[in-house]
């Protein structure tokens, strides 16, 4: 039998990874990242455990680059994933800092979606899933950048949502707390505490596995209590 196709937007590592490969158990999976290494070692891990998936390298920055790989892509499921963040007080971070979250966390949100969305309404479904962050919702010193994208994002969410879903294309956000990734350029886990990646990848594996007629729209993420040990 023919399996639904995912795309994957940040599979190379983190989060997307953890996604990409809950993913794999039901679906074909397209893994988008920018390094090219880290995409083909997951795809064939995927295939080893008798998966499908390939890897499709692309910078998500790049709108002429997205249309050319993902024109008349089939995708049923897309996970927007990918993301950066620069926590720093607006008048240390760079201009330069300020527009990759810009076209990485909220422009490719535009450019990708625009080229699978035409597929998902012609057939009538699809999913749309994005991480968010508990930063799309509050504020923090440091987060004038990072936060202001996640905010967007849910904005983004909700209008889309609102826009396709009688196409019969559901929209969702997942907004994780902390979770132990290299994110931010992290180089160890912040220690106790934060989620794991693959507690993030099975919440959006509940928010994909609803019956057709049902819709998670928002879903918040967080760890039970910061202060209990992970058993
Ligand atoms: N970790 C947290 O505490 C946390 C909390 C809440 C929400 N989130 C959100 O969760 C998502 C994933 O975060 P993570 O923790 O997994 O981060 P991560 O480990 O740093 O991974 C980020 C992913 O984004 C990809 N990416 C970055 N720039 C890209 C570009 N220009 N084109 C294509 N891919 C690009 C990276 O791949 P390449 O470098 O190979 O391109 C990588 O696969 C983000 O949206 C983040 O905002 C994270």
């Amino acid at each position: 039998m023919t399996r639904p196709v995912a795309l994957v937007t940040g599979a190379s590592r983190g989060i997307g990874r953890a996604i990409a490969l809950r993913l794999a158990h039901t679906h074909r999976v397209l893994l988008v990242a920018r390094e090219v290494g880290a995409l083909d070692a997951l795809a064939a891990e995927i295939r080893t455990s008798g998966g499908e998936a390939d890897a499709l390298p692309l910078d998500i920055t790049a709108p002429a680059q997205i249309a050319e790989r993902l024109h008349n892509q089939h995708v049923d499921v897309l996970v927007h994933n990918a993301g950066v963040g620069v926590m720093k007080p607006l008048l240390d971070l760079t201009p330069d800092e300020w527009h990759r979250m810009m076209d990485v966390n909220v422009n490719a949100l535009f450019h990708v979606t625009r080229a699978v969305l035409p597929g998902m309404v012609s057939r009538g479904r699809g999913h749309v899933v994005i991480i968010g962050s508990i930063a799309g919702r509050s504020a923090f010193v440091g987060g004038a950048g990072y936060a202001t994208t996640k905010h967007a994002v849910m904005g983004f969410a909700e209008n889309l949502m609102l826009e396709v879903r009688d196409d019969g294309v559901k929209v969702s956000v997942v907004s994780p707390g902390s979770v132990a990734t290299t994110f931010g350029g992290r180089t160890e886990p912040k220690g106790g505490g934060q989620l794991l990646a693959d507690d993030v990848a099975a919440a959006v594996m509940a928010v994909v596995d609803t019956p057709p007629e049902v819709l998670l729209h928002r879903v918040e993420v967080r760890i039970l209590s910061p202060k209990r040990p992970r058993a």
